[in-house]
């Protein structure tokens, strides 16, 4: 765990593991400057070692100006507000450099570093959540754990004590359930099983005093002629869960959000079997359910005025002589009939049933959370997820928090043209809608579900996780977009 906190320090004297100054391209100097630092800085400048410029570091491992045991120089421009990347660049560089030095705690005197149509608590917030997430590291199932090193950090801004200690509060939150999300991700599908969700979302609950839940199991589902949800599973061993999460930090009367995560714990496709390169990725196929259960979390430590129900739709997708076959006619708990083209578009037919099943919870709006589909990742890529809505307000307000939040989603269309691509001559609806557009034709399979309520779709199989890289593994995306439209949620209404 990562504390950051915004503490009044005097900033050359104090005791730290590093402090962090930032250094103009200009003539201009930090206000925390000092004049033995004003010359050194100048002389560093002059033998070419550092320029200002936004995106450079420079680590100082002993100076006799500070008394801090290093100084950790990083490139603020020219004293215009630096861009919001220029800004992530920034943190990206002092969590690096404060890991590879192995310090234990830092001060930061970023106060005077501003950003592009952002104010001061919004760099608090975000330098909190990238920060706390950059000490995240995967070592669960290794024999030798690496614990993080860097414990404390000291965000210093005089200014707006009670208000950045907020922010910065939130970000850490954010951070965490991020931490959450991204544990069960990587964790793979012989441990993360449905069954195991269920239980961690018990165990979250047992925490919280606002969270309640409960998970039915798949003879409570068969009651409840969830039968396309069922058919997903029916070739696993594993039995489905729907597990539902009950956050009442609202009035009691008031209507909740609703978040609804793919929680398949692995994807081999089914009979229609995926490739075997690069299967092994589609642990991560729990992802949307994931970044539920890490929304509830950091809502809970948050504390929102607000009631918001968490459901993850869980169930493993494998091929047996039980399996559903292509061509198999299911019945949605809608009463709509579904024929199952391919078995590996699985995806929408559990959110289908968790989706009709949520209407009962009579929501003021219902978002779900999926690694629906690969042509997202065609068509966005790593960057954006992809964001329908049925409901015109609701879609400005995600796509705005996930700007907010550095957590971006992109706006697809669910115009009725594409539905046709979905009709099917045997049953109501085909879970498949041909190669144009397959992203789109996902989002009104699903929109076929969700008529009666304000609803939107995130598609995160582009943003969920990082194949490669330092960073490899679960991203915890998107909790930070879901939490920020939570907040958002609790001012407005
Ligand atoms: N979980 C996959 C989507 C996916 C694939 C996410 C690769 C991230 C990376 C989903 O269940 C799936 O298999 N979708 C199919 C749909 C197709 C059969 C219409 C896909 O995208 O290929
Ligand atoms: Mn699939
Ligand atoms: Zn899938």
């Amino acid at each position: 765990m990562l504390t950051i906190s915004n503490q009044p320090v005097k900033p050359l004297t104090c005791k730290t593991d590093c402090l962090v100054l930032p250094v103009f391209s200009g003539k201009t100097m930090s206000i925390h400057a000092t004049d033995a630092l004003d010359t050194l800085i100048a002389q560093l400048k002059k033998r070419g070692d550092l320029t200002g410029n936004a995106g450079e570091a420079l680590l100082l491992p002993h100076v006799e100006a500070v008394t801090a045991d290093r100084l950790l120089l990083v490139g603020a421009g020219d004293g215009k507000p630096l861009t919001r990347a220029q800004f992530l660049t920034l943190l990206g560089h002092i969590a690096d450099q404060l890991q590879k030095a192995k310090a234990k705690d830092a001060v930061l005197l970023l106060d005077e570093v501003c950003v592009e149509e952002r104010d001061a608590l919004w760099c608090a917030e975000l330098a909190a959540q990238q920060l706390s997430n950059s000490i995240y590291h995967f070592d669960t199932l290794k024999k030798d754990k690496k614990t993080a090193t860097l414990k404390k950090i000291v965000w210093h801004n005089p200014l707006h004590q009670t208000a950045v200690d907020q922010a910065l509060n939130t970000g850490t939150a954010i951070a965490a359930g991020m931490a959450r999300a991204r544990e069960l991700g990587n964790l793979p599908g012989n441990i993360c099983t449905p069954t195991y969700l269920a239980e961690q979302a018990q165990q979250l609950a047992k925490q919280q005093k606002k969270l309640s839940v409960s998970v039915l199991d798949e003879k409570q589902m068969r009651a409840l002629k969830m039968g396309s949800l069922l058919s997903v599973s029916a070739g696993s061993d594993q039995p489905a869960k729907l597990v539902v999460m009950d956050y009442c930090g609202g009035k009691k009367n008031a209507k909740p959000i609703v978040l609804v995560g793919k929680g398949i714990t692995f994807d081999t496709g089914g009979i229609s079997l995926k490739p075997g390169a690069g299967m092994e990725e589609m642990k991560f196929d729990m992802c949307g359910a994931a970044s539920v259960l890490g929304t509830m979390q950091a809502i809970s430590a948050l504390q929102l005025p607000i009631n918001v129900i968490g459901v993850m739709a869980c169930a493993e997708n494998m091929p047996s002589g039980h399996a559903t076959k292509p061509g198999d006619i299911v019945t949605s708990m809608s009463g709509k009939t579904i024929e199952v083209i391919n078995t590996d578009a699985e995806g929408r037919l559990v959110l289908c049933d968790a989706l009709t099943y949520v209407e009962r919870f009579k929501p003021a709006a219902v978002i779900d959370i999926a690694t629906l589909t690969g042509a997202c990742v065609i068509a966005l890529g790593n960057h954006a997820s992809g964001l329908y809505s049925n409901d015109e307000k609701l879609g400005e307000q995600l796509f705005a928090a996930g700007m907010h939040a550095e957590d971006k989603a992109w706006r697809m269309p669910l115009w009725e043209e594409y539905q046709q691509q979905l009709k099917s001559p045997y049953a109501d609806v085909a879970n498949v809608g041909g190669r144009n557009a397959g992203s789109v034709t996902a989002a009104c399979f699903l929109a076929r579900f969700t008529e009666n309520y304000a609803w939107a779709h995130l598609d995160i199989a582009g943003t969920a996780w990082h194949s490669t890289g330092s960073n490899k593994g679960a991203s915890g995306r998107p909790v930070p977009l879901l939490v920020r439209f939570l907040i958002d949620q609790c001012f407005s209404a």
